[in-house]
């Protein structure tokens, strides 16, 4: 055994966390253990987003500043950056090792192989990383996470993400179900899919609906979520899932980017806004309090003040429990790098009207919850409270001094709503 530490910093989505995870997993199984500051690690992980300008720019930041007070660590740049930006950081920065988001198995072999050069391996190899990867998950957290699909075919013009994570990729639904049930034997409650696109999730036996139904029917799958969905992949089957299965949570992040069909089709999304509306009718429908969330994207290349303020409309139309929003950020070799830009301070304009809209409707679906009881499964109890997620993925606090409720689903009857978080008294 070594008896060397590590650090680990993550940026961006729900992807990265796992990948984090899988990484530290890996880590630990070599021996390695883990420390909670960049300055005393003997080896140094960065797992990085490329999604907006300022993401990148922070590991730069970071890089610089480890050379300064670390610089004889083994400095590893890992995710969407590294993917990306290999030469850049090899031939910038004090980076020992640059790897792509598929080659994270690689890690303990490349630091082995570590001599005068730097070492950069970016291949897309999918299959390879998910065979190789542990199926243990390191954070102690309820939910068990499982990336089901990685990569991206839709190349929207504003989006790294294809060039980051490579092509779509499925994972044998066999494997999915054996990694859902490691899990659930751990002491997980709740089972998250994760992926790209998780609805564009296909193999030659079992589309996403398939899937979810697979899943859902492990016993000890307390409950089921996924995240992200791409709207026109998300099917009739896939919807209706929201109806037939009682673990699968009322919650679907279906992110619209615009309220504008123009402005979607110069974003090369593949629907819409009436197809957008007729797939929201339909999850309503299957499912009538369900939560809906989204992302947008403000001052897009040529988006005129007409075609926002349909994004507003959109809002207000959909009624979403919330939503992520996002002043446009050029990424290098996308198609909407080369279009005109707008001006910075129309971005942040439209940006704080469209997240006042936001905020207003978040509340709104809040307050419907005053008087309601909620399930919420315990994630923590900590200085009196207790907090984890409802069904509709809200964050919920209640008073209770009983560390044992950790784990466990338990009754609150909610009694007051904030925009980002519901309290209540335990029933
Ligand atoms: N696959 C998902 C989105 C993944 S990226 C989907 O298609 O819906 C997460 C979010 O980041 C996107 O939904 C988008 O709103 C935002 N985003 C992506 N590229 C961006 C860019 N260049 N500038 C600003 N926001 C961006
Ligand atoms: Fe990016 Fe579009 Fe793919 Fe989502 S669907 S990851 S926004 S290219
Ligand atoms: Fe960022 Fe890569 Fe996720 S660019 S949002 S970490 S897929």
């Amino acid at each position: 055994m070594q008896n060397k530490t590590f650090y680990i910093k993550t940026w961006g989505c729900q992807m990265n966390v796992y990948d984090s995870d899988k990484i530290k997993t890996l880590l630990l199984q070599h021996g390695y253990s883990a420390v909670e500051d960049e300055k005393t690690a003997d080896v140094i992980v960065l797992n990085t987003c490329s999604i907006r300008e300022n993401a990148s720019e922070k590991l730069f930041s970071l890089l610089g500043r480890i050379k300064k007070t670390n610089p004889n660590a083994i400095t590893i740049v890992a995710g969407c950056v590294a993917q990306v930006e290999s030469k850049k950081i090899t031939k910038n920065t004090i980076a020992d090792i640059v790897v792509g988001t598929h080659m994270y198995h690689k890690i303990p072999q490349l630091i082995a192989e570590l001599k005068e050069e730097k070492l950069v391996d970016i291949e897309f190899k999918p299959y390879e990383k998910f065979d190789s990867l542990p199926v243990d998950q390191e954070s102690s957290t309820q939910t068990g996470y499982i990336a089901i699909q990685e990569g991206c075919n839709h190349f929207c013009t504003y989006c790294i993400v294809p060039f980051t994570r490579g092509r779509e990729y499925s994972r044998p639904a066999e494997d999915i179900v054996a990694e859902a049930k490691h899990l659930i034997s751990k002491g997980k409650k709740e089972i998250f899919l994760l992926g790209q696109n998780v609805n564009c999730y296909k193999t030659d036996n079992d589309d996403f609906a398939d899937l979810l139904y697979k899943v859902a029917e492990i016993p000890g799958v307390e409950r089921l979520r996924y995240m992200t969905s791409y709207p026109s992949d998300m099917t009739d089957r896939a919807i209706e899932a929201h109806k037939n299965i009682p673990n699968l949570m009322p919650y679907m992040h279906l992110p619209a980017q615009a309220g504008d069909s123009d402005v979607l089709k110069s974003m090369n999304r593949e629907y819409t806004v009436e197809e957008y509306l007729e797939k929201i009718d339909l999850v309503y429908k299957a499912r009538p309090d369900i939560a809906i969330t989204s992302d947008f994207i403000v001052g897009f290349p040529g988006e005129t003040e007409e075609q926002f303020q349909r994004t507003v409309e959109l809002v207000k139309k959909v009624k979403y429990a919330s939503c992520y929003s996002f002043k446009y950020s050029p990424r290098p070799g996308t198609p909407a790098e080369k279009m005109e830009q707008m001006p910075e301070e129309i971005k942040e304009k439209r940006l704080a009207i469209l997240q006042a809209t936001i905020k207003e409707y978040q509340q709104k679906f809040n307050n419907k919850f005053i008087g309601k009881t909620v399930h919420v499964l315990v994630e923590k109890v900590e200085n009196g409270q207790l907090n984890g997620r409802g069904e509709h993925f809200q964050s919920v606090f209640a008073n209770n001094e009983d560390k044992s409720l950790v784990g466990s689903i338990v009754a609150v009857k909610i009694t007051s709503a904030g925009t980002n978080s519901l309290t209540g008294e335990l029933v």
